[in-house]
């Protein structure tokens, strides 16, 4: 077979993640991937899950196909989760509708074809930076025009709120709004409720079409309720979306692949219709969605006991990212590592974005063998007692060595 193909690396953090993987530096320091990580640098097993899923993996008689459209039970527990309890009339009547998916990946993915083939939807917007694969899922769908809205104001680093919402008031009608729910990645600067309001005031003049992505639920503000606000905010005030979530991170089920794609409509007129395009798209790509780990979330969300456990432990995980989030700021200072940095602090989720250059990326990974993302995102999960005083002085070091 003849191919013209180039070998490139795909994705610059799985690239880093392998560059890490060869340094034999006992000093190196991997603050890449999104994973929760426990003070021992391990990724997190939560307790409940682990049990959950020796259960789950006794009860299953036998491996057969999950329908196309995936498991109705989760996918319920998913609906009901984002929206809130009351969702399940909507449920019922057809104006909100779920689909089980491969991880958050896979959800978006299924709904950017379908935006594309069923729709004729051609431009998306993304946020300027956004995590490095939404681009990638929305070309690869067969989207014609990729966008940016401001986002970081490099000067004051914050969130540069007038420049996104100029650039959405100048898109075009029809155009997909890419939104990150909470915990903005890599940034990890969320809009406030007022400018919330404010972005779905743009929306809905401009008949613009806001698709979510929630791969952070609960790691906002320790409650998942609340990080869910401006998802249940846009549809009371009747914006349709669609929306895709992860469990990666929030159940540490990251190569389970256990996600959900809804959708909140007006009304269930078009509701066949997208199921049937959708089912379409997933039987011509990989068929079913696996099993396991949406059996192991639905069997612990329809336990109160279970259900409690798994919020509890989601709120000490966020503590704990807090905590480190204060303790960087601070070491940073006591540093004096040059530039202010109570962005860090007004960040929320698992991120906090350092806001430095390329170039100080790759002296930060060269010299001191501290290994962030090329954007400049650190996961805070993989900060602990031993190595944070020591990546806190690599951070201020490297401003003060390289522009
Ligand atoms: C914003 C965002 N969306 C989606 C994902 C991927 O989620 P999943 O593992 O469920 O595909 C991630 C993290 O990896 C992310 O940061």
């Amino acid at each position: 077979m003849d191919s013209k193909t180039v070998c490139r690396p795909v994705s610059a953090m799985y690239h880093l993640s392998a560059l890490y993987a060869q340094d034999d530096n006992p000093s190196k320091v991997d603050l890449l991937i999104g994973y929760y990580k426990t003070e021992q640098s391990d990724i997190y097993a939560l307790p409940v899950v682990q049990r959950v899923e020796t259960l789950v993996t006794q009860q299953i008689k036998n491996h057969k196909y999950l329908p196309l459209l995936g498991s109705e039970h989760f996918v319920r527990d998913a609906c009901q989760l984002l929206y809130g309890q009351d969702v399940k009339e909507r449920l019922n009547n057809g104006t909100v509708f779920g689909v089980q998916t491969i991880g958050c990946t896979g959800g978006m993915r299924v709904g950017a074809d379908l935006l594309v083939s069923h729709m004729n939807c051609t431009t998306f917007y993304v946020s300027d930076p956004t995590w490095e694969n939404h681009r990638l899922i929305f070309l690869s769908s067969g989207f014609l025009k990729a966008k940016t809205y401001r986002y970081w104001n490099e000067a004051n680093k914050c969130l540069d709120f007038e420049g996104l919402c100029e650039d959405l008031s100048d898109a075009p009608s029809k155009s997909v709004i890419v939104l990150q729910a909470c915990g903005h990645n890599p940034t990890s600067l969320d809009p406030s409720k007022k400018q919330w309001e404010r972005i779905a005031d743009i929306i809905q003049q401009r008949h613009l079409i806001p698709f979510f992505d929630i791969a952070y639920q609960g790691f906002a503000t320790g409650n998942t309720d609340k990080d869910a606000w401006v998802i249940r905010y846009f549809v009371s005030r009747g914006i349709e979306l669609l929306c895709a979530q992860s469990f990666s991170k929030n159940f540490g089920l990251y190569n389970e692949r256990v996600g959900n794609l809804s959708f909140s409509l007006n009304s269930s007129d078009y509701t066949a219709a997208y199921k049937s395009q959708i089912e379409l798209s997933i039987r011509s790509s990989y068929s079913s969605a696996p099993n396991h780990g949406a059996l192991t979330v639905h069997t612990i969300m329809n336990d109160n006991g279970l259900r409690e456990e798994w919020l509890l432990t989601l709120k000490n995980m966020y503590d704990r990212v807090n905590g480190l989030r204060h303790t960087l700021r601070e070491l940073l200072e006591k540093s004096d590592a040059p530039g202010s940095w109570s962005h860090i602090t007004d960040g929320k989720g698992m991120f906090s974005y350092l806001g430095i250059t390329e170039n100080q990326v790759e002296h930060l990974r060269t010299k001191f063998h501290v290994y962030v993302s090329l954007t400049g995102r650190i996961n805070l999960c993989s900060l602990n007692d031993n190595n944070i005083g020591y990546v806190a002085k690599s951070i201020a070091s490297t401003l003060k060595e390289v522009q």
